[in-house]
């Protein structure tokens, strides 16, 4: 069974519940997945590694992603991602830069084999997102050769 790890950042918890749709979409493609706040990162000590897919979220705060994912991309930098799948994703108000930012460093410096593209969404539970986040948990599985 494929494994992935999702890592979110939040102030609020919408970008918590992103994740956690995230987690079902790769769920029912068979992938097991673990769902991690960042804050306890330090705590557990995730052998990222081992993970066939890692998906990092973060909301959007004056421009700028949440700090403590900043924190993380650092950290993950030294794990050697390289070819391993990857998304990304964050709640956002207005102009939403976090995702896509998180998303092209998990591409450039990571070289992590990517999702069409960050999943930025308002919330979890307006417009639609629900399905589009599960949807976005389900490209992933797909990634990993589940066939849904
Ligand atoms: C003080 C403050 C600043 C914010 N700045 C931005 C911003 O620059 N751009 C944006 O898209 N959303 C901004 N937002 C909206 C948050 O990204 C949004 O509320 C998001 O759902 C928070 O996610 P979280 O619950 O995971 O922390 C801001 C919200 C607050 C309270």
């Amino acid at each position: 069974m494929a494994k992935a790890l999702i890592v979110y950042a939040t102030r609020k918890n919408a970008t918590k519940s992103i994740a956690e749709l995230i987690a079902e979409g790769m769920r029912f493609g068979g992938v097991e997945v673990t769902v991690l706040n960042v804050a306890d990162v330090e705590k557990m000590k995730p052998d990222l590694r081992s993970f066939d897919a890692i998906v990092l979220g973060a909301p959007t705060y004056h421009g700028e992603m949440h700090p403590a994912m900043k924190t993380f991309l650092f950290f993950a930098e030294n794990a050697n991602l390289e070819g391993k799948v990857g998304g990304a994703f964050g709640a956002y108000g207005w102009s939403g830069e976090s995702a896509g930012r998180i998303y092209e460093t998990m591409k450039n410096i990571f070289k992590m084999d990517m999702a069409s593209g960050p999943l930025m969404l308002k919330s979890a539970f307006i417009g639609g997102g629900i399905q589009m986040a599960q949807s976005y948990g389900k490209e992933i599985a797909k990634k990993l050769g589940a066939s849904l």
